[in-house]
């Protein structure tokens, strides 16, 4: 008779469930939603807020929570991309130290944009081996992309979000109101991940950018046909998500601009923003896709026509096909050794490169700059 075991299977099922849901006036006495799970005696809430959105909803904020009898303690983050970074991240954890919360009851809140909703779900993760947080977006970005999935990270080493983990919030709260003061850098930054998803694998998004995406932008998305774009590009997003939170499919068509980016934004740091580099990764993998044939001329100048439309003036003098190329081997090492490059097939539709050759880069680039020299001569 045997004496020891050889090996032991340790399996457990989890079920990850969240709602991505709309808040509007968040800090209104009678909407509760921030606290969420319930408030019991001595109620405490660690508060994270963009430094900006501070300035903005400060007296908001502490009349809201002191109203409802929770003590809340607010730390003001400066949230740009320089700050996304260990040091922030023990910064939280030292001030989590200093203010102790329930484990199970008490969730971190993040109020801003994806810096610090990556930041600090990074940090709810990993504070006693994870906390419960909520999520509140601030920026577009947040909104359409940053804050309804379950990554979390910071930059780490010249790496971007070369530390983080995949960690469920409680809840993602929307309150489109936010984004009334964002700059308008900022909005069309989130705008190009809508683009993104549109030409990746939504037709009518397309469509609906193409008719009402200028009058959005205009109106910071506080019209009707912005809020139509916005719950068109969540669910289209969350429907790529839901079925791989984990990424054990590293084939993902919302990798669709973040081959190229990668190395834009790393070689550019803060010049470049997040979106500004996955809208010239799109638009030198729609260069390529054209020149496999995948796209029509007529579906190339479509996009053009849009970007054109929606006011976005178009930086090439950073595609540098060396680094592009670097980017994507390093990608390519992040998607397990195979290039996996998502590439439009028609407009609406995806398929998956594994074979991008440096020249086809180096055309590529080539192929805008004369475009935009020939940009150039036609206004003089
Ligand atoms: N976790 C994910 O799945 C995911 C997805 C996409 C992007 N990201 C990350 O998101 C980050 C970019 O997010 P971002 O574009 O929101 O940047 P951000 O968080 O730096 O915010 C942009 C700027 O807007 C300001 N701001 C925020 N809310 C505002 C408001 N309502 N009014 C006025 N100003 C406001 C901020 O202070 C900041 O200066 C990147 O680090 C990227 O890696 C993460």
């Amino acid at each position: 008779m045997k004496k020891h075991a050889d090996k032991w299977r340790v399996s457990y099922q989890r079920t990850i469930e969240y709602d991505v849901v709309r808040s509007p006036n968040l800090f209104d006495f009678e909407n509760t939603a921030l606290l969420y799970p319930g408030v019991a005696e001595n109620n405490r809430r660690f508060v994270v807020i963009d430094d900006v959105v501070e300035k903005y909803y400060a007296d908001d904020i502490r009349n809201f929570f002191k109203q409802h009898g929770v003590e809340a303690k607010i730390v003001v983050f400066p949230s740009t991309e320089e700050n996304k970074t260990l040091e922030s991240y023990l910064y939280f954890v030292q001030e989590l130290d200093a203010f102790p919360i329930h484990r199970r009851d008490e969730p971190i809140i993040a109020i801003g944009g994806g810096v610090l909703t990556d930041v600090i779900s990074f940090v709810a993760s990993s504070y006693r081996r994870s906390v419960p947080h909520i999520k509140v977006p601030t920026t577009l970005m947040g909104y359409v992309d940053a804050s309804i999935g379950i990554k979390t990270g910071i930059n780490f080493e010249g790496h971007k979000n070369r530390l983080g983990s995949f960690e469920p919030p409680l809840k993602v709260l929307l309150d489109k109101s936010f984004l009334k003061t964002l700059p308008k850098r900022h909005v069309l930054n989130g705008v190009y991940e809508i683009i993104k998803l549109a030409i990746i694998k939504d037709i009518e998004l397309l469509a609906l950018l193409e008719e009402y995406g200028k009058e959005s932008v205009d109106a910071q998305f506080q019209n009707g046909m912005g809020d139509v774009i916005l719950d068109r590009a969540i669910s289209s997003m969350l429907e790529e998500l839901e079925p791989n939170l984990y990424e054990d499919d590293l084939t993902r068509k919302v990798d669709f601009g973040h081959t190229f980016s990668y190395g834009l934004e790393i070689y550019n740091g803060s010049d470049l923003l997040h979106g500004e580099a996955v809208l010239l990764d799109i638009i030198v993998s729609l260069m390529i896709a054209r020149d496999r044939d995948l796209l029509t001329n007529l579906e190339l100048e479509r996009i053009f026509k849009l970007i054109d439309d929606l006011g976005i003036i178009l930086d090439i003098s950073v595609l540098d096909p060396d680094v592009l190329w670097e980017s994507l081997e390093e990608r390519t090492c992040h998607r397990n050794g195979v290039q996996r490059v998502p590439m439009p097939d028609g407009l609406g539709n995806c398929v998956f490169l594994n074979d991008i050759e440096l020249h086809e880069i180096q055309t590529a680039c080539q192929a805008l700059s004369n475009r935009v020299v020939l940009e150039y001569e036609r206004t003089i």
